[in-house]
């Protein structure tokens, strides 16, 4: 009679075979965890994406905590956000607080009325929570990346349209967004009002009318005016310390003001700190909220970038001596992804890393002074 291959003489089959497929079993669970730490160590490496060498030192995040505990910010580029794990490794390893450099903008979010589109801002907010940063939602109401069908707006359509937004955004976010740039760029280089159609259709009121709303909306947020250009004491920051002593007389809800500081190798004008003791002295909070130091084309590389890390280092230090200035916001952290050569052709490398992620001596002179000013 044939012998079945799985008998043995009456053995059952199962003892036969045991040690050989215990063999076999652990051979493939080895292979199997082999496996996982091939995956693993391959995902670290393009979590960390390009770069000649890892940023050195101590994350700047760290150093920015244990200076009386600031926060140290950079705008997100949502397409490097996506697509960049290197990008995403230094974001989340270097940075304690993001703000949305556009997804959050109207003419982003509702192009057109009724249609809004949050998976930008969600992105990031999911992100952020993640990491255990801070968010500065930026910005409600602005002259500038406005829908079309906004700017069209008349009278009372456009308060009602403000409101609408204002409310709409703050209830999707203020759970997790605890800080906003309610008011953007409110003011001109002379000291006028700049034009929009808040200003001409509303006047002057539009300002606390969003504050007031977005209190309204979001009873414990930190509401902000962030300005552009207003770190020196004239005409520009003259009125904007005007509004903003105004505002707080009769009781308008303003929890801070941003000074933008997009520098160049001028440096931060010598009454930068002066002015920002002036705002701090009428009790709000003042920040730096979109720090760069742009570097024209020309300029020879080594001398242009050691400048370059003076002034950054001077923002830092200007910050660290105002005890109310919550921090300071990098308008975006490599020069792989800054506005300024797109907005201003022959001008560029305004970060403080090169395109590549490697530290810049920028990089080197923030940790410094941070360092320094320890608690
Ligand atoms: O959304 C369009 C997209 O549909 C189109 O394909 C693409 C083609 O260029 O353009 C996209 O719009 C761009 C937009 O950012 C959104 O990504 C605009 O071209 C671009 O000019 C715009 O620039 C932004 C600028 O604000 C607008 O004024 C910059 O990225 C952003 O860094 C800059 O940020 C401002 C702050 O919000 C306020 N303070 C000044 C600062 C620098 O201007």
């Amino acid at each position: 009679m044939a012998r079945h291959p799985d008998h043995d003489g009456g053995r059952p089959a199962i003892s036969r075979l045991r040690p050989r497929s215990l063999t076999v079993a652990l051979a493939a669970l080895l292979l199997v965890l082999a496996a996982i730490v091939v995956a693993v160590q391959q995902h670290e490496e393009d979590h960390r994406g390009p770069r000649a060498q890892p940023l050195a030192g101590t994350p700047l995040r760290t150093l920015a905590r244990r200076a009386g505990g600031r926060l140290i910010g950079t705008a997100v580029d949502d397409g490097a956000l996506r697509h960049e794990p290197g990008y995403r490794a230094d974001l989340a390893g270097q940075f304690s607080s993001v703000t949305p450099e556009n997804v959050l903008k109207w003419a982003l979010l509702e192009p057109t009325r009724g249609k809004v589109d949050w998976s930008g801002a969600d992105r990031l907010v999911a992100f952020a929570r993640r990491h255990d940063m801070a968010i500065r939602g930026h910005t409600l109401v602005w002259w500038d990346q406005l829908p079309a069908w906004v700017q069209a707006l008349k009278g009372n359509a456009a308060r009602q349209a403000m409101h609408a937004h204002i409310r709409a955004v703050l209830h999707r976010y203020r759970r997790t967004i605890r800080t906003w740039d309610v008011v953007n760029e409110p003011f001109a280089d002379d000291g006028r009002r700049h034009a929009s159609v808040w200003q001409s259709q509303l006047g002057d009121g539009w300002v606390q009318d969003a504050l007031r709303t977005a209190r309204a909306a979001d009873p414990t947020g930190s509401l902000w005016i962030n300005e552009f250009d207003a770190e020196a004491i004239g005409p520009k920051s003259d009125a904007l310390y005007a509004l903003v002593k105004d505002l707080k007389a009769r009781g308008v809800p303003l929890d801070g003001v941003g000074f933008q500081a997009h520098l160049t190798l001028h440096g931060l004008p010598p009454t930068a700190l002066a002015n920002l003791r002036r705002f701090a002295a009428l009790g709000v909070d003042v920040a730096f909220t979109e720090v760069d130091v742009a570097l024209a084309d020309g300029d020879p590389a080594s001398d242009a970038l050691r400048r370059q890390a003076g002034v950054y280092g001077d923002v830092a230090r200007t910050c660290l001596a105002v005890s109310r200035c919550r921090g300071l916001t990098v308008w975006g952290f490599t020069d792989e992804h800054s506005w300024i050569p797109g907005t201003q052709p022959g001008n560029g490398r305004a970060d403080l890393l090169d395109g590549r992620l490697r530290a810049k001596p920028a990089f080197g002179a923030l940790q410094r002074e941070l360092a320094a000013g320890r608690g």
